[in-house]
């Protein structure tokens, strides 16, 4: 069993031997809508009210009785704190109940391994680019398990979700900012502003990313709009594409400086359909082979949290102990978190 709450999501999977059996999803999103983004405090009673009822739920979407259940996973960091501690919590006492191993696993393994449930075992060696609400990374992957995660490169800002979410503010679009701008970006012309791209330059990190520089140009547009014909659609599409144009151009050097033939694309924001489209026919001309989790497991989710505990169970891992905390902000090196 999966269990993630590291944010406005309650996720609750259930995976064995690499095949999902059943998940349920909670969300208070609904709730955070009029603030313009996630409280913490409302996040974390909502999770206190759906734990039981999701884990119930996905228990019957997998045809499964609790005493069947043969680990918990659970997400120990990174994330809100509070939202954390009411998984971490249901998930040790599931696990106690149960006489189960308890595994603290790390929320953007999950991430990774979400890919693992639609397109099977990750290769020998992979480049992962994690595009969430709270991180951008480049990471050379070889085992999620078993081999410490290098991280290639980080946001020395803003994450893309993050930019997503700011930029939607801006364009008076509602939260999450994500979807929203993919939506209306449907209808504008992505070539009608050429946003500098961000650390693109000769003498730029090759691998960096910043977005906030980015955020404060669309601020700048839009405050000093230069053409009146420029839609709020125009603006939304050519964020969007500045985006999608340094993220997976960026990804394809990883790949290309480390002599890596598959990428895996993965978070929240990977559920953009810029970014899957382009990242499809740059990969191809590339000869890189791509690989993106569909839109429901790019998003936060119990399933890959439940995808992550699997491999630890198969690779006959140490379980984390029972005093195993929340920790908000942990570097991604091991899936598995705590002694
Ligand atoms: O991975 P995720 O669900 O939560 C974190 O772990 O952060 O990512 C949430 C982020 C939000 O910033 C949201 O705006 C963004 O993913 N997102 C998208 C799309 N769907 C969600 N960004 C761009 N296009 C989308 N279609
Ligand atoms: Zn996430």
């Amino acid at each position: 069993m999966g269990v993630e709450s590291s944010c406005d999501e309650t996720g609750i999977g259930f995976v064995r031997d690499g095949v999902l059996l059943g998940e349920s999803l909670a969300s208070s999103i609904d709730e955070h809508v009029r603030f313009g983004g996630v409280v913490p405090e409302i996040a974390a009673r909502a999770h206190v009210q759906a734990m039981v009822p999701t884990m119930r739920t996905a228990l019957d979407d997998a045809g499964l009785a609790w005493h069947e259940v043969g680990a918990v996973a659970v997400t120990a960091g990174p994330g809100l704190a509070t939202a954390l501690h009411v998984g971490v919590a249901a998930a040790k006492a599931a696990a106690l109940a149960l006489g189960v191993p308890l595994y603290g696993v790390h929320h953007l393994a999950g991430h990774a391994a979400a890919d693992t449930l639609v397109h099977g075992p990750l290769p020998e060696r992979s480049i992962v680019l994690i595009v969430s609400g709270g991180h951008t990374s480049l990471l050379a992957v070889d085992d999620l398990v078993r081999t410490p995660i290098r991280h290639l490169s980080d946001t020395l800002d803003d994450a893309a979700g993050e930019a997503f979410d700011k930029v939607a503010r801006l364009l008076g679009l509602p939260y999450p900012g994500g979807p929203s701008i993919d939506r209306c970006a449907r209808e504008g012309d992505p070539t009608a502003i050429r946003f500098t791209r961000p650390l693109m330059g000769q003498r730029d990190p090759a691998l960096g990313f910043s977005f906030s520089g980015l955020k404060s140009a669309v601020a700048r547009y839009v405050a000093a709009p230069r053409d009146p014909g420029v839609s709020v659609a125009d603006i939304a599409a050519s964020f969007q594409e500045c985006v999608a144009d340094t993220v997976v151009t960026k990804a394809l050097r990883a790949c290309r400086a480390e002599g890596v033939d598959t990428l895996v694309i993965v978070g929240g924001v990977a559920a953009n359909s810029r970014i899957r489209a382009m990242a499809e026919e740059r990969c191809s001309a590339a000869g890189v082979e791509l690989r993106i989790p569909p839109m429901r497991l790019c998003t936060d989710n119990g399933a890959m949290i439940a995808a992550i505990g699997d491999l630890l169970v198969r690779e006959g891992a140490r379980p984390s102990s029972s005093s195993i905390g929340a920790r908000s902000s942990v570097p991604l090196e091991l899936a598995r978190i705590g002694e």
